[in-house]
């Protein structure tokens, strides 16, 4: 059995316990909607926007794609190829219903969330890949944003501790939100780390400060996407609180390791109005192989 047929087995299982659980699908099917959605080229040209360049005198952040490799948070050699492949794939639909293209028309479909029933699912490592991957869309350009406040992850690894961040622009008014985005020298790639911490996190992101903010990372400019790490579902209400604002939610699933009632439980959570979709994660640890690039994904299509 090929590593796609075990992983589409695992969703599988979760299906025949709940009806309105993820149906289980190979990657290749062309059957699949979000796998056979091609977002037509020329309307997403329309639909974009010309880039808008940071001020010329704004520094450009260094990212280290050498240190992050060797923090293991970005594959190396063969691995790298595989993940690239698998994140063309996955990021295909998430662009499509970004631009309104998708299979049913989603509100504020630019912002995505990788969200994860409980740690350690992957979360993190998916949101800085996708975002690099995104980066690369020549009609998109994406501002990935530290919603994980506790664990600050992404922020440690872009060495952004010392720098304002989101909480700043949510716990300040006078504050421009504008003025937190970092601007990358990888071309189409922003951040926006986690700034002070604060324990009201969760009142914070279901604040209406924090759609006016959404809206002004997003500014005039349609063909940025807002890509969010987050924290547990299960274990935070910041997570549900942030997921309110978003037009698609990713879910990373850890094969092998998160039980399915878990898995369920996590959906139940979701707005079943925003496109939801599913990533099993380190699927090719259920063949014995290396993990790395080993995505599964699909559409939560049952709404
Ligand atoms: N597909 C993968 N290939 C290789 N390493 C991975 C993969 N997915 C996750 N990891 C590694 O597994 C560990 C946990 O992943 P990650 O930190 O992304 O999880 P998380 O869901 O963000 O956890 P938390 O909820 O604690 O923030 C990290 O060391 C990460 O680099
Ligand atoms: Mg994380």
């Amino acid at each position: 059995m090929s590593i796609i047929e075990k992983a589409a087995e695992k969703l599988k299982t979760l299906q025949s316990e709940d009806p309105s659980a993820p149906e289980a699908v190979s990657a290749s099917d062309q059957t699949v909607p979000h796998v056979a959605v091609t977002p037509n080229v020329k309307r997403l040209q329309d639909w974009a926007r010309a880039p808008q360049a940071p001020a010329e005198e704004t520094p450009l952040w260094h990212v280290d794609l050498m240190a992050l490799k060797r923090v293991g948070v970005m594959p190396g050699g063969d691995a790298a190829a595989r993940l690239a492949d698998e994140l063309r794939r996955i990021k295909r639909p998430l662009l499509a219903t970004a631009a309104g293209k998708g299979t049913r028309p989603v509100e504020n479909g630019h912002r995505i969330m990788i969200a994860s029933a409980v740690p350690g699912e992957g979360k993190t490592f998916t949101a800085l890949n996708l975002a690099l991957s995104l980066a690369k869309e020549k009609d998109f350009e994406v501002l990935l944003v530290d919603g994980d406040i506790p664990k600050c992850d992404l922020t440690r690894l872009f060495k952004l501790e010392r720098h304002a961040g989101l909480m700043d622009v949510l716990t300040d008014e006078q504050r421009r939100p504008e003025d937190v985005i970092v601007h990358t020298d990888l071309p189409g790639l922003m951040l926006v780390p986690v700034g002070q911490r604060n324990p009201l996190a969760a009142e914070l992101f279901g604040s209406q400060r924090m759609e006016r903010v959404l809206q002004d990372f997003s500014g005039r400019n349609q063909r940025r996407l807002l890509l969010f790490d987050s924290p547990p579902l299960l274990a935070t209400s910041e997570a549900q609180a942030l997921g309110t604002h978003m037009g698609q939610i990713i879910l990373v699933v850890a094969a092998s390791s998160t039980p399915q009632q878990t898995v369920k439980a996590a959906i139940q959570t979701l707005d079943k109005a925003k496109g939801i979709s599913l990533i099993l994660n380190r699927a090719q640890l259920l063949a014995g192989e290396d993990y790395y690039g080993s995505y599964y994904s699909r559409y939560y299509k049952d709404r």
